[in-house]
């Protein structure tokens, strides 16, 4: 079984290339730059932008990441170089539950990746993450520098989802029968409130970390020179909503893949480097 794993030099992807390795399965991964992948030995590595034979030969299942542009054109060549299953990584805001989900522009975005492929094959699975843990390296750098997290709505609670539990979910779904057509939202195993995400860390890293509120304000003032317009609105919206409505776990991860879902210490414990000062 040979598997293509695109996006795999992300932190989604690296998990799913190391479990899949482990496990004995060929790989092949795509990037923009394949020179600097730096994937495990054995690991072919193919540009992204030229889907042909190069990265289909022999291919038999393939592990799609929602690129903002180019995901129809590589399954229409998928599809026509004879890949037989379809493994998609999408987001918990396509299935559309809440009106600020369908109003948010990761619904659109995701929404449009499900039927590039959904629209094309009869054999694909699609996951369904929610907020991922590592959002919140976007802490990293105040917290290195001793300063206070700022951020908005610290009541709000959300139960992140580690990146390495999301490549296993795909890696199960990808070499295991039975996930043909079948939807999995996924988040994490506990929805904390973003103080005691803030405390997981801090146990990780063995230190008080200051946290400050700010207004939602403030917070667009801060973060406009990089993070898009669209994403702050769809941000505040999800934690403004989930004072009051936490975030809740969705269920069937464990019974997916064998293992409970890696708490946010856990994630912590696996990131603290990147909270600590070099
Ligand atoms: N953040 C969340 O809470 C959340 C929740 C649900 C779903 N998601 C989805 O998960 C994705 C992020 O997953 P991730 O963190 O594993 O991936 P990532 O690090 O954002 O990207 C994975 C790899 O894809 C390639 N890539 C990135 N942007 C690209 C572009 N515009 N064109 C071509 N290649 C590109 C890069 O590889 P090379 O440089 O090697 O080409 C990158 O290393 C999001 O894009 C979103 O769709 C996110």
């Amino acid at each position: 079984m040979t598997i293509l794993v695109t996006g795999a030099t992300g932190p989604i992807g690296r998990n799913l290339v190391e479990v899949l390795t482990t496990e004995g399965v060929r790989v092949r991964a795509t990037s923009r730059k394949p020179q600097e992948a730096a994937l495990s030995t054995g690991v072919e590595v193919v540009p992204t932008d030229a889907p042909g034979a190069e990265m289909f030969d022999g291919v038999d299942r393939m592990f799609v990441f929602p690129f903002e542009n180019g995901v129809d054109d590589l399954m229409t060549a998928a599809v026509a170089a004879g890949v037989q299953r379809f493994v998609v990584l999408s987001s918990l805001a396509a299935a559309g539950e809440l009106p600020r989900e369908v109003a948010s522009s990761s619904y659109r975005h995701h929404l449009a990746i499900e039927r590039s492929v959904t629209s094309r094959t009869d054999n694909w699975t699609i996951l369904r993450p929610g907020t991922f843990a590592g959002n919140l390296l976007s802490w990293a750098w105040p917290i290195r520098s001793g300063g206070p997290v700022r951020a908005p709505y610290i009541q709000s609670a959300q139960p992140p989802i580690h990146e390495a539990d999301i490549a296993d979910a795909a890696a199960v779904t990808l070499t295991q029968d039975g996930h043909r057509a079948r939807i999995y939202p996924l988040t994490g195993p506990q929805s904390l409130t973003r103080i005691e995400q803030v405390a997981a860390i801090s146990a990780a890293i063995g230190r008080e970390i200051e946290l400050q509120e700010i207004t939602p304000d403030e917070f667009r003032a801060e973060t406009a020179r990089y993070i898009p317009e669209d994403i702050i609105s769809m941000l505040l919206a999800y934690w403004s909503e989930t004072v009051t409505t936490p975030d809740p776990v969705r269920p069937g991860f464990a019974a997916l893949t064998g293992h409970p879902g890696r708490t946010l210490h856990q994630w912590a414990q696996d990131h603290r480097t990147a909270f600590t000062a070099a």
